[in-house]
């Protein structure tokens, strides 16, 4: 079937120049499976970047597909308030466990910015249940992103997500973050945060941070020493630490948690994205006995009464829980480092082509930093990508791939020999 542009504005899409479909006209996708995407005109399409780094274990996964069928045959859904469900009990404990029970009570919503704004209100309404209700303002890093609600957007750092809705938006104060592994730099940024900690603790409630990479400003890549020291910082002076894995939990960066790669034990941690592998919009904020505590009381206004009429829902959650039981019974963790030589060597073509400036890797994210000043670069890439039989969608001159962890050799490969044939053909 051929839409006409009138059919795709009915949509309008995210992080989208809608005019820009004036040249080319979304995708439509009819089926999906594995790593392959399939469009209605025959084409396909290697999903380099699992959809927005939600699809763990590839599109029409069977074993969650099943699940779900499963669930959707005993209880759609039933409102969280007054009433709780198996799967929501289940994952919540299964969560738990993920945290050595450090971080032992879910709250739960349906998008990564909504899990940023719980985990936001809960650290300043937690100081204000403990009587130090001045104690409300955030630190977030410079180049963050936490999403784009208003209260999200207070502490991104992204220009232009932000830039037009600065007038409505309470901007927290950044922190400069080291690029390397310097010490000298790492001290640098820890001194900064220090005296800023130092100076306004009274009025700070948290700090955010995405744990070792910034995803969204195009997987910028930090020491775990940074983590660890503004942690200990934060600690000192009894902020919060909130770590947001929306788009580094669930393996993606070699550990099931990113932040377990680092001595830092969390006040928060947000998570979403790969929670349900690319089945249905779920997020949980994970927090400790002693948060938990403090809304504990006979009060209703102390309590946290932050609700959205899905939360919790019971297909997301059963999506959840097949996901987890994907991790330990077919041990992805291990699996995943254990395919890394194959992947490096399949890789060494496109480290090695003389428009790749630098190249960085963790886990099963690789990105390349591409030598060139067009800022065409990306929307041209991914052109050329879809020609060649690949989503990719590089962040400025970012080129990056986080697919599903069900690539298998052969793909990766045909992936790498696409990519090649994009850097041969796109102007630099
Ligand atoms: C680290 C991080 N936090 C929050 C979000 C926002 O999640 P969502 O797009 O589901 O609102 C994202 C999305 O990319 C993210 O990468």
């Amino acid at each position: 079937m051929s839409w006409g542009i009138r059919s795709f504005n009915a949509v309008w899409h995210p992080c989208t120049q809608m005019r820009f479909h004036e040249d080319l006209p979304p995708i439509v996708i009819k089926e999906a499976k594995g790593v392959m995407l399939f469009d209605e005109l025959g084409n396909s399409y290697i999903d380099a970047i699992s959809s927005w780094w939600v699809n763990l274990f590839g599109h029409q996964n069977e074993r969650i597909k099943n699940a779900l069928i499963e669930q959707l045959n005993q209880l759609e859904h039933v409102m969280l308030a007054g009433f709780s469900h198996p799967p929501v009990i289940e994952l919540s404990e299964r969560l738990a466990a993920k945290t050595n029970h450090q971080l032992g009570h879910a709250f739960y919503a349906s998008d990564g910015a909504s899990a940023t704004e719980i985990a936001l209100k809960m650290s300043a309404h937690y100081w204000r249940n403990k009587g130090f209700s001045d104690k409300n303002q955030f630190l977030a890093l410079s180049n963050s992103y936490h999403g784009e609600t208003i209260g999200a957007l207070g502490v991104t750092d992204i220009a232009l997500f932000k830039d037009a809705y600065q007038d409505l938006i309470r901007i927290s104060p950044l922190l400069p973050v080291p690029y390397s592994d310097n010490n000298d730099e790492i001290q640098r940024c820890l001194g900064f945060a220090q005296e800023y900690l130092e100076k306004h603790h009274q009025q700070l409630s948290s700090i955010i941070v995405e744990p070792l990479i910034q995803a969204a400003a195009g997987m910028l890549f930090y020491p775990k020493g940074y983590l660890e020291g503004l942690s200990r910082l934060a600690k000192k002076h009894q902020i919060h630490l909130i770590i947001d894995e929306i788009a580094m939990g669930f393996g993606r960066t070699g550990s099931f948690f990113a932040y377990q790669q680092t001595d830092v034990i969390p006040d928060f941690i947000c998570l979403s994205k790969g929670i349900t592998g690319g089945f249905l919009p779920l997020s949980a904020v994970l927090t400790t006995d002693d948060i938990f505590a403090a809304f504990y009381k006979n009060n209703l206004a102390q309590g946290f009464l932050h609700s959205h009429s899905y939360t919790g829902n019971p297909l997301a959650c059963r999506a959840a829980i097949e996901v987890l039981n994907i991790f330990d019974e077919d041990n992805i963790i291990e699996k995943n480092h254990s395919r890394q030589p194959l992947f490096d060597q399949l890789l060494l073509p496109l480290i090695n082509h003389n428009s790749v400036k630098s190249y960085r890797h963790m886990g099963m994210i690789w990105a390349f930093d591409i030598d060139t000043k067009k800022p065409q670069f990306s929307r041209e890439c991914y052109r050329l990508g879809l020609k060649h039989g690949i989503l990719v969608r590089p962040i400025g001159n970012q080129l990056y791939f986080m697919p599903p962890y069900t690539i298998t050799e052969h793909e990766f490969g045909q992936l790498v020999h696409a990519t090649l044939k994009v850097l041969n053909e796109v102007s630099l």
